[in-house]
């Protein structure tokens, strides 16, 4: 069975190749639990203009290409009252990575952290963040500019972005400010 077929179907499990998948020196793998604790619904899928890992961002902020975020259209009512948005909350299944790393050893920062130190997509729940701007909405489908995963990459959920609430503008992670003294 090729690794494209095994995702199709169940399209949770994640597409299994060498470059998502081979551990790193350094790098420490756990055994994941025996059984899943929920299940969630792919709402849509985002459709960019990256295909492998070296064409990607690394973060939303590294590209201002316009991409889609294509809403299965049973949800799109959900989406009344969006128009008056412009930044949205992206939440997205990470879904061709591993699961089971809990130190790495990403390659641009060269030095190993552990997984809830990083924003690296291997996680044992690989779920991604992105605050995207909102350019416009066409029916079920939002265009965007602010995203940072691999074209057909499964959504999970949209929330408008308040940056009331959601800014922290004080905030510090010590160990990436260290980097650049
Ligand atoms: C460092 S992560 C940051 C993700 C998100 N912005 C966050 O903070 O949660 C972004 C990287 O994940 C990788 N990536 C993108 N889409 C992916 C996918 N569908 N499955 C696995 N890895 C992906 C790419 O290498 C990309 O540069």
């Amino acid at each position: 069975m090729t690794d494209e077929s095994a995702s199709e179907q169940d399209p949770g499990a994640p597409m299994r190749d060498d470059e998502f998948f081979a551990l790193r020196e350094g790098e420490v793998a756990a055994a994941l639990p025996a059984q899943f604790d929920a299940s969630l619904y792919f709402i849509g899928r985002i459709r960019t203009p990256w295909q492998s890992r070296e064409q990607c961002p690394k973060n939303p902020r590294e590209s201002d290409a316009v991409c889609t975020v294509e809403l299965d259209p049973r949800w799109a009512p959900g989406l009344e009252g969006l128009e008056t948005v412009t930044h949205v909350v992206l939440l997205y299944w990470m879904n061709r990575t591993r699961r089971d790393l809990v130190r790495q050893w990403p390659r641009h920062y060269g030095e190993r952290r552990g997984t809830f130190a990083l924003r690296s997509p291997a996680r044992p729940n690989p779920i991604a963040i992105s605050v995207a701007r909102l350019v416009r909405i066409e029916g079920s489908t939002l265009l965007v500019t602010g995203v940072d995963c691999l074209d057909n990459t499964p959504l999970l959920d949209i929330k408008p972005y308040f940056a009331s609430t959601d800014s922290v503008p004080e905030a510090v992670v010590g160990w990436h400010a260290r980097r650049g003294r």
